[in-house]
């Protein structure tokens, strides 16, 4: 795999989309992002001492299994997380929370060729050593915040790196998840409700007690 570092990029997705057939994987990191572009249309706060990588990982993978992308993604950063004595929690489909605050983002654009995923656009903000501005406070935490100590960057990238690499376990995924069997607030573009969470699926879509399957991407959960 070969690895870029930048100082300054827009968005490391969008830099690592734009290479025209790519032969292996690649792993660009920047130390800031100016365009940082969340799920949602959103956008994603990148300010330098945060972690924001895309991963590009050349497949292929059914269509119908590449939830195991998202988990294995969700459980990549829980599983660095704990390298630093920090037991993470995971927000359906793929927010990562600490303390009921969240750490890291994740957005995975994903090239479909027919029934395959033939490459994965894995991107990753984690909020490292960076401040956490007044306005997300409330919302938002760094590892160094949680573990009162500056923490060395490369050895954090090279730790999610490599676990970025395991085998992604669905039951593991479940036993990370947040909310399961709780009162959730429901939204979709059409409207908002209350709901129980039943279950996650294997091919990730969020099942509620009324017999209810949301899929990521269209909704989000409170
Ligand atoms: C989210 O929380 O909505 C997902 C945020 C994903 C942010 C990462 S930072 C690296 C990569 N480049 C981007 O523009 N976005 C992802």
């Amino acid at each position: 795999m070969k690895t870029i570092l930048l100082e300054k990029i827009g968005s490391t997705n969008d830099y690592v989309k734009a290479i025209k057939n790519p032969e292996e994987d690649l792993l660009v990191i920047a130390k800031r992002q100016t365009g940082g572009r969340g799920t949602k249309g959103r956008s994603f706060v990148s300010e330098k001492g945060g972690v924001y990588l895309s991963l590009l990982r050349l497949y292929p993978c059914r269509a119908e299994d590449s939830f195991s992308i998202m988990m294995g993604s969700a459980l990549a950063v829980v599983k660095t997380l704990r390298v630093y004595g920090v037991e993470a929690k995971i927000k359906w489909p793929n927010d990562i929370i600490v303390n009921g605050k969240k750490i890291c983002g994740i957005l995975i654009e994903n090239v479909f060729e027919g029934e395959l995923v033939k490459r994965a656009v894995i991107g990753i903000g984690v909020n490292v050593n960076n401040p956490i501005s007044k306005e997300i406070w409330e919302i938002a935490v760094s590892l160094k915040e949680v573990i009162n100590k500056e923490v060395d960057i490369k050895t954090f990238i090279a730790t999610l790196a490599f676990n970025l690499y395991l085998e992604a376990d669905y039951n593991e995924y479940k036993r990370h998840l947040l909310f399961l069997g709780e009162e959730v607030t429901v939204i979709t573009n059409k409207s908002t409700y209350k709901a129980i969470i039943d279950t996650v699926l294997p091919n990730g879509s969020l099942k509620l007690r009324n017999g209810e399957e949301l899929f990521a991407g269209e909704v989000s959960i409170r």
